[in-house]
This record gives structure tokens, C-alpha cells and sequence, in this order.
């Protein structure tokens, strides 16, 4: 199956990533949001990130005005009545998802693909919300979107070959490396990370080191590009403590259980760069502030 049309709902940071690579690859995207203020903020971050592509040389203005020009803003959910493809990128909660499946699923086309960018939640219990469990499946990426080469595909029980055939289609025309993997919580790169991240914390918590102590420690005894720390920041304290939930509920592992240090910077109001504070501080475009 050729995909041309796309629909992304969800204009927050993975959205919008989501919606501003497959632009600057050539796709048509309708991009969702709820209210006309977060689908504005989204569209002003992708033209933001294309503009800074211009003035570093790496895209030209007519591709940039180009790719704009294939990316439909709405806050209508019936406009995925003429997607080929849609891509879920809302919040990381099971019961808004399953409401925003159910509504997809009665507006989309019979054959229309219906994938989720869920870090963790179950692909087979979101593809039994809807009447195509067969055409329902799990496609993974990674923030920064546009940046990072990864996309994880995860099939449910019932999803077909065609649809993961067509899925690695579209995930190598997005120029993207795909993996599979199997419907188990956290699939394969949470799986790996969420424990390191709780580790970083635990650490931390124990007095291990400082915080600067343990990100300098991956970043230059392991070369990773971000501390765990800065890294459980830049994913969203809140969005990695509902991962943890779904892991330790899904594989009764302790290494998965949140500790309490991440719950109480949450429960703080304190969810990392988006909302100002989390291990560290930042400013209101999203630098890293001096303590
Ligand atoms: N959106 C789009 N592009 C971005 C971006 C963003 N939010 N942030 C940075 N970039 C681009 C920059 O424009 C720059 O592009 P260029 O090379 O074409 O000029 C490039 O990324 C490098 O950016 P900078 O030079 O400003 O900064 P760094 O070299 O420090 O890189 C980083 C920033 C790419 C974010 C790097 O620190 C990194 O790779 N961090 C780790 C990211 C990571 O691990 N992500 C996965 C998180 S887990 C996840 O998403 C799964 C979820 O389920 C939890």
C-alpha cells in the first residue's frame, strides 16, 4: 500500500517532530491538535527548526516554504477521514488514547493504517479498542525527532504482515531505521533505558555522587550524548514516571519501580525542561540554566 496522506494527532514535542520530518521528506500531513493555541505553539516549533535548518545551510528556503506548504494544521479529528496513515502522538496515558482510537477508528478509511508513538502501553490492548486490530500498530520514535535515526516498530497479536510491510516502508521513506520488536512493556529501548534512568536517580538519592557527578560519568565514561539525569529531563519526569508504572505493572521487576525521588520532583510540579525544573533548571526556550 503507497502512503501519501498523513495524519499526525498531536502537536506536542513528539507530534510536531513527527509532522515536520515527514514534511521535509515529501509527505502530505495533516497535523491535529485539540485547541488552535497548542496547534499554533506546534507549527511555530517546526517553523522555528526549519528556519534554523535554512540558516545553517542545511535545507534551502524553497524546500522550507515547500515542506510548509504540505503541512495542513486542524483541530478537526474527521479531517483523518482522508489519511492513508495515521500517526498518534498525544499524551502518554492509556484511557486518552483508547477515547482518541475509538473516534479514529469510525472517521478513518476501511484499509487506513492507525499507529501509535507509545514508549510503552501494550500495542494489542490499544488495537482491541478499534475494529482493526489488523491494521493497528506500534511505531516508536524518538526525541528529537527530526535528529534521531530510530523508529521501533512493535506488531499487536492481530497485526498483519501487510501492515508491518507497509510500516517499514514508510518508516525508511521518513529516512529512518527501523526495528521490531515484540509486544512486551517498554519493547526493546525502554526496556534498556528505564532502568538506567531509575539507577541514575537511585544513585543520586544515596549520595552516590552529585548530579553533575553521574552525567559527567555517562557522558564521558560511557559517551553518551546526555546524562541520565539531563536525559530524564529532556523526556519529561512526568512521561518517564507513567513508563515506569507501565513497566513494573507489566513485569513485576523492581529495577522498573519509580523511586521516590522522581515522584516527588512530579508530584512537585516539576516535570523537567518543559515545565522550567526538573534535575536541573531552564530557561523559557528550553536552555539549561546555571544553578
Ligand atoms: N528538534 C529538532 N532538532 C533538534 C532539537 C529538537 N528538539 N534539538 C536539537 N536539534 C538538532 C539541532 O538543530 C542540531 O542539528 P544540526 O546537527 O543539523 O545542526 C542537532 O540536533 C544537534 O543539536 P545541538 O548542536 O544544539 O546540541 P547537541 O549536539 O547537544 O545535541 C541532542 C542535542 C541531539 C538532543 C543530543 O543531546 C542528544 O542526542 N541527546 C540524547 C537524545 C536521546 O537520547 N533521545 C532519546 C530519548 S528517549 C525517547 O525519546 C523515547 C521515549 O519513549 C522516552
Amino acid at each position: 500500500m503507497t502512503i501519501k496522506q498523513l495524519y499526525v494527532a498531536g502537536a506536542g514535542l513528539m507530534g510536531a517532530g513527527i509532522a515536520q520530518t515527514a514534511i521535509t521528506c515529501g509527505f502530505d500531513v495533516t497535523l491535529r491538535e485539540v485547541d488552535d493555541k497548542l496547534l499554533n505553539r506546534g507549527i511555530d516549533n517546526i517553523k522555528k527548526r526549519l528556519d534554523s535548518l535554512v540558516q545553517k545551510g542545511k535545507l534551502d528556503a524553497a524546500q522550507r516554504d515547500a515542506a510548509l506548504n504540505r503541512l495542513h494544521p486542524t483541530t478537526s479529528l474527521e479531517a483523518a477521514g482522508r489519511a492513508d496513515f495515521v500517526i498518534e502522538a498525544i499524551t502518554e496515558n492509556f484511557e486518552a488514547k483508547q477515547d482518541l482510537f475509538k473516534r479514529l477508528d469510525g472517521v478513518c478509511k476501511p484499509e487506513a493504517i492507525l499507529a501509535s508513538n507509545t514508549s510503552s502501553i501494550p500495542i494489542t490492548r490499544m488495537a482491541a479498542t478499534t475494529k482493526r486490530p489488523d491494521r493497528f500498530i506500534g511505531m516508536h520514535f524518538f526525541n528529537p525527532v527530526p535528529v534521531m535515526p530510530l523508529v521501533e516498530l512493535t506488531r499487536g497479536r492481530e497485526t498483519s504482515e501487510a501492515t508491518l510491510a507497509t510500516t517499514l516502508d514508510l518508516s525508511r521513506s521518513l529516512n529512518k531505521t527501523p526495528i521490531t520488536s515484540l509486544d512486551y512493556p517498554g519493547f526493546i529501548v525502554n526496556r534498556m533505558l528505564v532502568p538506567f534512568i531509575n539507577e541514575a536517580i537511585r544513585a543520586l538519592t544515596e549520595g552516590l555522587g552529585t548530579r553533575d557527578d553521574i552525567d559527567q560519568g555517562a557522558r564521558l565514561g560511557l559517551h553518551h550524548p546526555m546524562g541520565p539525569l539531563e536525559l530524564a529531563d529532556f523526556v519529561g519526569l512526568d512521561t518517564h514516571l507513567y513508563i515506569c508504572g507501565v513497566l513494573y505493572e507489566g513485569l513485576h521487576d523492581p529495577r522498573f519501580a519509580a523511586p521516590p525521588l522522581l515522584r516527588q520532583l512530579v508530584d512537585a510540579g516539576h516535570f523537567g525542561r518543559k515545565t522550567g525544573r526538573g534535575f536541573y533548571r531552564y530557561g523559557p526556550d528550553g536552555n539549561r540554566l546555571a544553578d
